[in-house]
């Protein structure tokens, strides 16, 4: 039987955190190292656009997340890595798929119903007032991106798994009309890291400015580790493991006799600062020598830029066959 396949992007916006990695990258690299799959990551460059940055912005920020990747253990030979705006077959069949949206799940999907919250709430009168047709359909590209690689697995945290499951209702209308053709996906989200908690407790994200930075100066880190927010219970008196992120944070990284000890310790009376140093060394012990790698390859972005293009000639080589299908399905081209 033919391996099965996992894909996942990450879009180039905001500084690579804590909550990528536990969230998305550390699962995918774990999937990717099995043999029973073969493993497609991508950088979504492409969907950048839908908040308009600047260009230098999006170059630099390209070129973050594929040193991400690499640093963290990706490995090329392995896994097909690659920018997905250099695989043009994606948006013929985007296209294709958006004949095959229906516009009322547009109107449902999370991205674009969270804009229209924050203009109720600010009073705007026009609910859509600063939403552009990429972010209103960017479901139907992110489908495009998992269907042109017959994908089975999308690792992926919990807010994106409804985009895969329209991905797969987007599959299964074009089979409806077209015949068997697309592959059905379907999400992978890790219970335990489905939502990791930034330094306010909310969901670490970098639009809400509470991230921890994977690979800033060790001072930084533990600057953010120091802002973590916790509750005004005095040094020595007893505290909750479960119920600080502090711990939370630490959990997803420590061995189970480390989480152990530390919970004994929170129990017994030890004060948040101690806990976060405790956090603090923890993480920058995951992440002194991926931050060397992460810096040598910022240094050398013709050699991202090498690995980014072969990855781009084999991602095109699967994805050619799989378009090829498209249109003929749809008939669209020359007989
Ligand atoms: P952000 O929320 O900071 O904008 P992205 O949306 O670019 O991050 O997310 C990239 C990947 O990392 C996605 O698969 C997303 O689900 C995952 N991810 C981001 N933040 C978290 C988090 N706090 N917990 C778990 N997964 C996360
Ligand atoms: N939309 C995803 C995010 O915001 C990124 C992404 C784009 C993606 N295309 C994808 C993730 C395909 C998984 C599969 O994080």
């Amino acid at each position: 039987m033919a391996r099965r396949t996992v894909l996942t992007g990450i879009k180039p916006t905001g500084t690579p955190h804590l909550g990528n990695y536990l969230g998305a990258i550390r699962p995918a690299l774990a999937l990717a190292r099995d043999p029973e799959l073969s493993a497609a990551y991508f950088i979504a460059d492409y969907h950048a656009l839908t908040i308009l940055p600047r260009p230098e912005e999006v170059i630099d920020q390209t070129y973050q997340v594929a040193a991400t990747w690499l640093a963290l253990g990706l490995d090329p030979a392995r896994t097909i890595f690659f920018r997905q705006s250099d695989v043009p077959e994606l948006f013929e069949l985007a296209w294709v798929l958006a004949c095959c949206t229906s516009k009322g799940w547009m109107n449902k999907a999370h991205a674009y119903k969270a804009r229209v919250a924050e203009n109720q709430a600010a009073g705007v009168e026009d609910l859509d007032a600063g939403i552009n047709m990429g972010l209103y359909s960017y479901p139907v590209l992110m489908a495009a991106d998992i269907l042109l690689f017959e994908t089975d697995l999308v690792p992926v945290g919990r807010d994106q798994q409804q985009h895969v499951e329209i991905a797969r209702d987007i599959a299964q209308r074009f089979n409806h009309v077209y015949g068997d053709v697309l592959h059905l996906p379907e999400a992978l989200i890790p219970e335990e890291v489905a939502i990791v908690p930034g330094t306010d407790g909310r969901k670490m994200s970098k639009s809400h400015g509470n991230i921890l930075p994977l690979f800033a100066p060790a001072r930084q880190l533990r600057k953010a580790v120091m802002r973590i927010v916790t509750d005004s219970t005095p040094p020595e008196a007893p505290k909750d493991p479960d119920s600080s992120s502090v711990f939370q944070l630490y959990s997803l990284l420590a061995t189970p006799a480390q989480r152990d000890e530390l919970a004994a310790r929170l129990r017994q009376g030890i004060g948040w600062g101690d806990a976060k140093q405790a956090l603090y060394e923890l993480l920058d012990d995951h992440l002194r020598e991926p931050r060397a790698r992460y810096d040598e390859l910022m240094a050398d972005r013709a050699r991202i830029d090498r690995l980014l293009d072969e990855g781009a000639e084999r991602a095109r080589a699967v994805a050619r066959p799989v378009m090829d299908r498209v249109r003929a399905a749809t008939g669209i081209g020359r007989r």
